[in-house]
């Protein structure tokens, strides 16, 4: 991983690689939600090297081994719609998470999330939450979402996206330095209807064929 204060960029060979595939205008939907739900189980490894744990013994075969179990409760927020693609390849590594989905559209004349769906609960159920979205364009999706977040109560908070406009960590580092934004790669600009260049073109039209 590339280390920024803040901003942690993949290295990782199957990730780039797993990247390209992904962007390559001629592949299919289901090609591209495969290739998504891959990215996501290997971008969410390198997410999670922090998470706390507590020692838990089991009985092997010969004997008695000390281990460790994860300590804390993990809940992912999926940003709908494209982030619900990336929910599957999470479930696979951490079976017992909990999931909240945010609904946010970015209005296209002016580029500012609208909110149209919220079922949080009242209070904050876990202890890490992990925001999914795979495109940081201008930031304001992910800004709006951890904004609601915080409201709720939650405390600890990561990004997890597959590809991010410098303007985006920019904007997203100002608005919450505390939050790790962790990304297959950093493309090289915004272009201007807000599109990440070179990118993959609309995350969710790609995902669900529309
Ligand atoms: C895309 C993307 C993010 C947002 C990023 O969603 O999935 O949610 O735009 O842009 P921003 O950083 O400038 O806010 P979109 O609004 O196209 O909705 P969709 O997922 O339903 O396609």
């Amino acid at each position: 991983m590339t280390t920024t204060e803040q901003l942690y960029v993949s290295k990782h060979p199957l990730v780039k690689h797993k990247l390209t595939l992904l962007r390559d205008k001629t592949i299919d939907h289901r090609t591209f939600r495969e290739l998504v739900r891959e990215l996501t189980l290997l971008l969410t490894y390198e997410a999670t090297m922090d998470v706390a744990t507590k020692a838990h013994q089991v009985e092997t075969p010969m004997g008695t081994a000390t281990g460790v179990e994860v300590e804390e409760t993990i809940g992912l927020v999926p940003v709908m719609r494209a982030g619900m693609g990336m929910v599957d390849g999470i479930m696979e590594l951490l079976p017992s998470v909990q999931v909240w989905h945010i609904g946010l559209y970015r209005d296209e004349e002016t580029l500012r999330p609208v909110e149209y769906y919220n079922k949080l609960p009242d209070e904050a159920t876990v202890q890490i939450c992990m925001v999914l979205d795979p495109m940081l364009a201008t930031g304001g999706s992910a800004i709006a979402t951890i904004n609601i977040l915080k409201k709720w109560g939650a405390i600890r908070i990561k990004y997890i996206g597959l590809l991010a406009a410098p303007e985006g960590v920019k904007a997203l580092s100002e608005a919450h330095p505390d939050v790790p934004i962790h990304i297959a790669e950093l493309d090289e600009h915004l272009n201007d209807i807000g599109f990440i260049v070179p990118g993959l073109g609309d995350a969710g039209d790609r995902m669900y064929g529309t």
